[in-house]
């Protein structure tokens, strides 16, 4: 498999206006999340994960620190893929564990930011000579193609709880398109946040130091740049809350007052004063919830592996034997 080129300027752009038309003309207004992680918003995002109360990062990368080596050591896949090419230290446990297991041959981030991969492809290069580091500039959430070449068995790494931003559609749709490129020999690694305290969740989302303000307000700045918006952030509060029922975070851009805004190519669009932009959710799981979810994409959790206050899951799936439950 080779690096494929990012997709043009023209074409990424097409997709921002679609996008920013569709959700702002839905009575509850929306924004992907995606926007967020421009090169600011990927240094907020940064940021947040080594806030106190964002316990998520922290939690994951404990648990790849313990269960990395033994995981790979029982798998030994000689490809790992990564979905979202994610925060490099956690990458170097996936990798430094792969190479120890003897197993390791070729490592393929899929990321949509080119630059991003670039970056961390050279550095990936020096500190693993072994390897073949080979990125695809992707959509996570577009079909994957793991191509005829690579070597299998693989690993197809999906971490950071990135799932929980996925409702149940596109969540299935996304596993579907897991299952689909994998073998029967091949594995897929999940992280996902799990349901606890609703205090708790809320405080890592509401911190005290406005970092998730900031990068919540970050993707109004992104449609001003990019597509020549004239929002003023200052007219816009973070409000992020723990759905009970649904089991997810979500986050909204709450407008202080009514207020019209210019979006070239999209129109005026009309806020009154209280009305929110939802800019996000983040789902939250249980072992029920997530065989469930799982099991609709035809997945079959072989491990499930957890901290002792079951804040988080590492889980480790397969292709079910039959394909699924409705195979
Ligand atoms: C990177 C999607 C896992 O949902 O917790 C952090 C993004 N949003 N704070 C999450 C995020 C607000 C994060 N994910």
């Amino acid at each position: 498999m080779t690096s494929i080129a990012g997709r043009s300027d023209a074409s990424l752009r097409a997709e921002l206006l679609h996008d920013v038309a569709w959700g702002l003309s839905r009575a509850q207004k929306e924004l992907p999340p995606k926007y967020f992680y421009d090169r600011r918003g990927s240094e907020l995002f940064d940021e947040i994960t080594r806030l106190p109360e964002y316990y998520l990062t922290r939690t994951e990368r404990a648990l790849l620190d313990c269960w990395s080596t033994p995981v790979m050591v029982a798998l030994r896949p000689r490809a790992l893929v990564e979905l979202g090419a994610g925060s490099a230290d956690k990458t170097r446990l996936l990798l430094d564990a792969m190479v120890y297991a003897g197993s390791g041959e070729v490592y393929v981030p899929i990321d949509v930011s080119a630059e991003f991969l670039d970056d961390a492809a050279a550095r990936l290069r020096e500190e693993y000579p072994t390897l073949g580091i080979e990125p695809v500039v992707g959509d996570i959430a577009d079909p994957l193609d793991l191509g005829p070449d690579l070597p299998r068995p693989a690993l197809i790494g999906f971490l950071g709880s990135t799932i929980g931003n996925f409702d149940a559609a596109e969540a299935r749709a996304l596993l579907e398109n897991v299952a689909r490129a994998m073998r029967p020999d091949d594995r897929f690694l999940l992280g996902a946040d799990l349901r606890k305290n609703p205090a708790v969740i809320e405080a890592a989302y509401n911190d005290a130091q406005g970092v998730t303000a900031e990068f919540n307000l970050n993707v109004l700045r992104v449609l001003n740049r990019d597509l020549g918006a004239s929002f003023d952030p200052s007219k816009f509060e973070h409000r992020a809350f723990y759905d009970r029922t649904l089991h997810r975070i979500e986050m909204h851009l709450v407008s202080t007052d009514d207020q019209r805004v210019s979006i070239p190519g999209v129109g005026e669009v009309a806020f009154a004063g209280g009305e929110s932009i939802r800019t996000e959710i983040s789902c939250k799981y249980d072992r029920a919830s997530l065989d469930c979810m799982l099991g609709d994409a035809g997945l079959v959790i072989e491990r499930w592996i957890t901290d002792s206050a079951q804040t988080y899951a590492l889980v480790v799936a397969t292709l079910a034997r039959d394909g699924g439950i409705d195979a």
